[in-house]
């Protein structure tokens, strides 16, 4: 009886859902309390790169550069996307080109070219004349500049995440991609997981009202993997910096549902972090055993962020503790609520409390998530067109479960088509920002700092996000 009350009230908030309404602007924080970063101003001749489109690529020839544990599975599902030919292999070490080359040949395709032997090798890949596609997979330090070489050499770059990491790569990436017309993508899997896809999808249709809150993490104990990475690049970076150095996985979802620079902006940030503990101990007991008694990066670091519409995103960054992985994901809006991790849970707007509890304050449990039938049935009307499309082979070729092969399928549909891609270099600067940015919060006893505006005042041209199809 209960159960049918629930569904009767999720029914009529169904037919009650309004369209995405655009928020009144909230003006930005008082400039006197918030510290701003430069922000150059265009340089005369160039546009801005919103809806970007390039020339359709009916074959797209792809060049990888970085095959240490990341690389070789971008490799491999590339082989399942028809019209994908994989032409150079690089890396600093022969023995990982070798590797992923003789698995090409293993599988029927030709070989590709081979590059390896030191840091700077990359060059002779972007100035290959049958690259339409570099596709960077390196330590964090190499991504900007491979990118920007691979555009100036009339290529586009798709970067692993986080794609740069301080204010200057943020602004030549974009900068090059406008005066090159080059595509330079975030390859952020994580907005493809199929719950933020779904939930995106509810959003886009506005079940859940408007959105005003979002939380994201990456929070991911990373002691198996820290004496994996080439040349222990990932533990010397969190040693030199503190702030949120992950923080694309978190963001990236939430900005999509908040349609960010495409109707709102994120403004400005301020960072907590606490002491470090946890990876300097790993350094002592199970690294190269040295006195990391300066280790800058805290074990928790906690980034809030304000938008130009008044919503708020919460990010935090955690790769030491003893947790469960947890990229938190969660989106309230003015009708709904939508949450990931630990557990998937969808609450509605009056769907979810019970009449015969809603008056007692002492009972906590009036508000809950909707009945475990009535979130699976919405999750399969929301199921997202992509995932609708591409979903059993996304599972069956796999890459975190599937979203990261529907990553880059999105991008070679994109490009064979010449369409805009699903995110672009704006995406990339406002969710890399918070590297450098969040380390300059934490600098200043966590002062509020400016997020500028990447898209030089584009910000509000475009009415929402959409995926090209
Ligand atoms: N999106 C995701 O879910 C996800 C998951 C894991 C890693 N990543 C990202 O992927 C990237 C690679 O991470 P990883 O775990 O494979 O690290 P890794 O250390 O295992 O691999 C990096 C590789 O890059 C190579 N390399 C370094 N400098 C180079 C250069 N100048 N030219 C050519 N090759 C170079 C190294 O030899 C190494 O093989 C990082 O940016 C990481 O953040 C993303």
């Amino acid at each position: 009886m209960k159960t049918n009350k629930v569904i009767l009230a999720m029914c009529c908030a169904l037919f009650s859902m309004t369209a995405f309404a655009k928020a009144p602007a909230k003006p930005a924080a008082k400039a006197s309390n918030v510290i701003r970063v430069k922000a150059p101003v265009r340089p005369a001749g160039q546009s801005d790169v919103l809806q970007l489109t390039a020339a359709p690529l009916p074959v797209v020839r792809v060049a990888f550069v970085g095959l240490g544990m990341r690389g070789p599975g971008a490799v491999e599902r590339m082989t399942h996307i028809e019209g994908v030919e994989i032409v150079a292999l690089c890396d600093v070490l022969e023995k990982n080109v070798k590797k992923v080359n003789e698995r090409l040949v293993a599988k029927g395709l030709p070989a590709a070219q081979e590059f390896y032997g030191d840091t700077e090798v990359w060059k002779q890949v972007t100035k290959l004349p049958n690259v339409d596609l570099v596709y960077i997979a390196t330590d964090w330090a190499h991504h900007a500049p491979v990118a920007l070489q691979a555009m100036k050499d009339g290529k586009h770059a798709a970067i692993e995440v986080p794609s740069a990491l301080n204010m200057e790569d943020i602004w030549s990436l974009i900068n090059t991609s406008e005066k090159t017309r080059k595509h330079c993508i975030p390859l952020e899997n994580c907005v493809y997981d199929f719950f933020e896809l779904t939930t995106l999808n509810m959003v886009q249709q506005g079940l859940l009202g408007e959105v005003i809150h979002g939380e994201g993490a990456y929070i991911h104990g990373l002691q198996p993997y820290w004496n994996q990475y080439w040349d222990n690049w990932r533990m010397k970076y969190n040693e030199a910096h503190r702030g949120d150095l992950y923080p694309t996985h978190g963001l990236g979802p939430v900005c999509m549902a908040m349609n960010i620079h495409r109707g709102d902006k994120l403004n400005y940030l301020v960072s907590v972090d606490t002491r470090a503990i946890g990876n300097p101990k790993f350094i002592k007991e199970k690294g190269d055993g040295h006195d990391a008694k300066d280790f800058r990066n805290g074990d928790h670091t906690s980034t809030l962020i304000g938008t130009e519409k008044g919503r708020s995103i919460l990010i935090e960054h955690d790769v030491t503790s003893p947790r469960p992985y947890n990229r938190m994901y969660q989106l309230t809006g003015t009708k709904g609520f939508v949450n990931k991790y630990p557990v998937e849970g969808i609450a509605l707007d009056g769907g979810d409390i019970d009449p015969e509890v809603a008056g007692n304050h002492e009972n906590l449990t009036a508000h809950r998530f909707l009945p475990a039938e009535v979130q699976k049935a919405l999750l399969k009307k929301y199921t997202h067109p992509i995932a609708k499309d591409i979903e059993e082979k996304a599972k069956t070729v796999g890459g975190h479960g599937g979203m990261d092969f529907i990553m880059d399928y999105r991008l070679i549909y994109c490009l064979q088509r010449g369409l805009p891609l699903d995110m672009d270099v704006y995406d990339l600067a406002e969710w890399c920002a918070v590297i450098p940015l969040s380390e300059l919060s934490l600098d200043n006893n966590s002062a509020p700092v400016e997020i500028p505006d990447f898209t030089r005042g584009g910000w509000d041209k475009l009415d929402g996000l959409k995926f090209a199809q």
